[in-house]
C-alpha cells in the first residue's frame, strides 16, 4: 500500500504519572505487568506532520523540534515505523516532516516521550484514516494508544482523559497489554479532580535511558516477585479508586514510587537516579502529613524530580506548603502546577 499524495494532521498529546508503574518489558513494548496513570493537563507535545509520496528508496524522516532541525529523534521514530508498519501499511512508503514542540521547559527534566509519541501516533492514525478514507470519529483511541505503545510504552496510556490502564489485569474486561484503556468509569469522584505538582530537582537528562533501565530488569533477582506486584497493585488500585479511599492510595502509590527505585538499585549494574534533594523532599513530605493529616503523597519516574498529587480540596494548604519549605530543594525554584487533563486533542489546521 502506497499514498500518492501528501496529508497532514496536528495533535497535542500529554504527559502522564504512573501510578503504578511499568518497569520491564519483552519484545514489541509488552509490558511485564500493568499499570495504572493519571494523564495531565499542561504538560504536552503539539505535532504537526507532514507525509508525502517517498521520493527515493531511503525513507526521508525531518524532525523540528522548537524550530529547529533535530536529528536524535529519528532513530527511535525509525524503529517505531518499521514496527507499526502490520498496522499501517503505508507507513515506509513516505516521507515525512515532523514538527513538534513541548510546552513545558525544553530543560525541566520531564520526559517527554510519553507525549511525543502519543501525538505522533495520533498525527498517524488521523492520516491512515485520511489515505482509506475513513471518517475520523470511527479511528478509534485503541488503535492510536496501540501505535503510541510501539514508539514509547507509556505513550500508550497518555490518549485518555484523567486515568488509564495499560496491561491485562483480570477484573477490568477489555484491558490489553497491546493498549491502554480508558478507566475514567471507576473513577471516585475524590480523585476526579487531582492535582500534580512537579518540583523539580534537576534539568540535567537522565543517566540512565528508560529502554536500558527496561532491560536490567530481564536479569533482576526480584524480576517475578514484582511483575506479581504490581499486578496486584493495579487490582487493589482500581478499588481504591472506586472506593475514594484517599489514605489507601497514599500508601499504595508511594510504595509503587519507591519500589521503582529499590529496583533500579537493586539491578546489575545498579543505579540511583535520587538526588539529595529528592530525599529531603520526600521526608518533608511524609513530615507535614503527619502534622496535617492532609492526603497529599509523592510519586516518582526514572529520574530525581519529585510529584505531588493531591486533591483541589486542599490546593491551598498543600501549595502554600511547597512554596514556603519545599521550593529551596528545587533546581531554580521551579515547579510546574499540573492537574488531570483530557487527553489528546486534535488540533484543526
Ligand atoms: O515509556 P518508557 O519506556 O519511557 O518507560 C517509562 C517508565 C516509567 O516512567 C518509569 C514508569 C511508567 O510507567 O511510566
Amino acid at each position: 500500500m502506497k499514498i500518492t499524495k501528501s496529508h497532514t494532521a496536528q495533535y497535542t498529546a500529554p504527559s502522564n504519572i504512573a501510578l503504578v508503574k511499568y518497569w520491564g518489558k519483552q519484545a514489541h513494548q509488552i509490558p511485564e505487568n500493568a499499570s495504572i496513570s493519571f494523564t495531565l493537563k499542561k504538560c504536552l507535545t503539539n505535532t504537526r506532520i507532514v507525509v508525502t509520496p517517498k521520493l527515493n528508496e531511503k525513507q526521508f524522516i525531518q524532525v523540528f523540534f522548537e524550530g529547529k532541525m533535530n536529528e536524535k529523534f529519528v532513530p527511535k521514530i525509525q524503529k517505531m515505523f518499521h514496527e507499526i508498519h502490520s498496522i499501517l501499511p503505508w507507513i515506509l512508503s513516505i516521507d515525512v516532516e515532523i514538527h513538534t514542540e513541548n510546552t513545558f521547559p525544553h530543560s525541566s527534566g520531564i520526559a517527554s516521550s510519553a507525549s511525543s509519541m502519543c501525538a505522533l501516533a495520533a498525527c498517524l492514525v488521523d492520516i491512515h484514516g485520511q489515505v482509506y478514507g475513513i471518517e475520523q470519529e470511527q479511528l478509534n483511541h485503541i488503535l492510536i494508544s496501540e501505535i503510541a505503545r510501539l514508539g514509547s510504552g507509556s505513550a500508550a496510556r497518555s490518549v485518555y482523559p484523567r486515568i488509564a490502564l495499560w496491561g491485562h489485569v483480570n477484573s477490568i474486561k477489555h484491558s490489553s497489554n497491546k493498549y491502554a484503556i480508558d478507566i475514567n468509569e471507576i473513577l471516585h469522584e475524590h480523585f476526579a479532580d487531582y492535582c500534580d505538582a512537579i518540583l523539580i530537582v534537576s534539568n540535567k537528562e537522565k543517566s540512565v535511558s528508560s529502554t536500558a533501565g527496561h532491560s536490567l530488569m530481564k536479569n533482576n533477582s526480584y524480576a517475578t516477585a514484582r511483575y506479581a506486584q504490581a499486578n496486584k497493585n493495579c487490582e487493589k488500585l482500581i478499588s481504591i479508586l472506586q472506593s475514594g479511599d484517599e489514605q489507601a492510595f497514599v500508601t499504595l502509590v508511594e510504595r509503587e514510587a519507591l519500589t521503582l527505585h529499590a529496583l533500579m538499585m537493586a539491578s546489575e549494574p545498579s543505579f540511583m537516579l535520587f538526588e539529595s534533594e529528592t530525599i529531603q523532599i520526600i521526608k518533608s513530605i511524609q513530615a507535614f502529613r503527619r502534622e496535617t493529616n492532609l492526603s497529599l503523597c509523592f510519586t516518582l519516574d526514572a529520574g530525581p524530580n519529585v510529584h505531588i498529587l493531591y486533591s483541589k480540596r486542599i490546593k491551598k494548604e498543600v501549595e502554600y506548603f511547597i512554596e514556603t519549605q519545599l521550593k529551596p530543594f528545587c533546581y531554580e525554584g521551579r515547579v510546574l502546577y499540573d492537574e488531570l487533563g483530557l487527553g489528546i486533542e486534535k488540533i484543526k489546521i
